[in-house]
């Protein structure tokens, strides 16, 4: 029998590269759609997945899905950066609303298509302060990025309706880990200061809390995600608040150091509170999140110290 197509969007990134270790032992053919704009090649093993380097806004990322005719799509590539999206909302709107696009419809009509995995993000629900936030919170997007997800996952709701495409569309909490040197993600940050000695900035009291999850368990959610009986949204969460005050704490223990901290005033637009209900998912598949927020800060240092060691900027 033919082996299932897996084809991972975005395969070279931070978290794609997980979902592809993930899935290297399995018995799935898998093949990875990457520009590399962010994504590094060295982070896969190309002995056990098939890489294109092309852009998903392309007719050649079009007519290479439409040739291969994978069975499954996670669909990772995308601009992530909230930042870039404000200063630059066409180039944001042009990868994650019409590469999506493009992908999405690449996939609508192949035969023996089983799911479509989306990642998009608690940046949809925005400011709204009801937390937990669950799948039926309103969605209030205070950035292009957010925007852009939101209206990537109305597309997929759409084409479910109009062409039966099952979907499953996970919006992640706050995800951490390995990631580059130069990533600018609050646990890089205090690392990165922590390592060189600096005093770590907190903006505000540090009181603000947040949904900290580690980036295996995102992986392992995207893979059960396939699997997924019931088309629709699903938030992908650890359900615990961590204040940015206690992450600190935890790092400085798992650092061993103890570096004055530089507290300056809270940024404009930085929501006080973040916790999203996983319930849903819990509820339709075997997922739980294996790391609590020690453990996983424990293998993300461990894992930067190794990329240090190595010379990963
Ligand atoms: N990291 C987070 O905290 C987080 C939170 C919520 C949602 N997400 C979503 O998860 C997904 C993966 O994020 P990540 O953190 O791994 O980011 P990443 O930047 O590490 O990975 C994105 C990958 O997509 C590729 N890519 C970017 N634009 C492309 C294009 N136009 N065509 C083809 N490939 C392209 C990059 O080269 C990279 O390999 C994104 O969709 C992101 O929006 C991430």
């Amino acid at each position: 029998m033919e082996k299932n197509k897996v084809l991972i969007t975005g395969g070279c990134g931070f978290i794609g590269s997980q979902v592809v270790s993930m899935l290297a032992n399995s018995s799935y053919k898998l093949f990875i759609l990457d520009d590399l704009s962010t994504g590094k090649k060295e982070n896969i093993p190309l002995d056990r997945a098939d890489l294109i380097v092309c852009d998903i806004r392309s007719e050649e990322a079009y007519e290479y899905i439409k040739v291969l005719q994978p069975n499954y799509v996670i669909h990772l590539a995308a601009q992530i950066d909230v930042q870039t999206s404000i200063h630059e909302q066409q180039h944001d709107a042009d990868i994650n609303i019409m590469g999506t696009l493009n992908v999405i419809q690449a996939c609508k009509s192949l035969p023996n298509f089983k799911k479509f995995v989306f990642a998009s993000t608690a940046a949809v629900y925005g400011n709204n302060t009801d937390l937990p936030l669950t799948e039926r919170s309103a969605t209030l997007p205070t950035s292009p990025y957010g925007q852009s997800k939101l209206v990537g996952e109305q597309y997929l709701a759409l084409v479910h309706e109009l062409y039966q495409l099952p979907y499953a569309a996970l919006r992640f909490a706050n995800v951490y880990g390995e990631k580059k040197y130069a990533a600018k993600d609050v646990i890089t940050s205090f690392w990165r200061k922590l390592i060189e000695e600096e005093s770590p900035v907190i903006f505000g009291t540090g009181d603000q809390t947040r949904d900290f999850i580690y980036v295996e368990d995102i992986a392992s959610a995207l893979i059960e995600a396939m699997t997924i009986f019931q088309s629709g949204i699903y938030n992908i969460s650890t359900n615990e608040q961590t204040s940015i005050n206690h992450v600190l704490a935890i790092m400085n223990e798992l650092l061993g150091k103890n570096v004055p901290v530089k507290r300056l005033p809270k940024r404009p637009g930085d929501i006080q509170d973040s916790c999203l209900s996983n319930e849903k998912f819990v509820k339709h598949t075997s997922w739980l999140p294996e790391q609590t927020i020690q453990t996983g800060l424990a293998k993300t240092i461990v894992g930067k110290n190794n990329q240090l060691k190595v010379g990963v900027k």
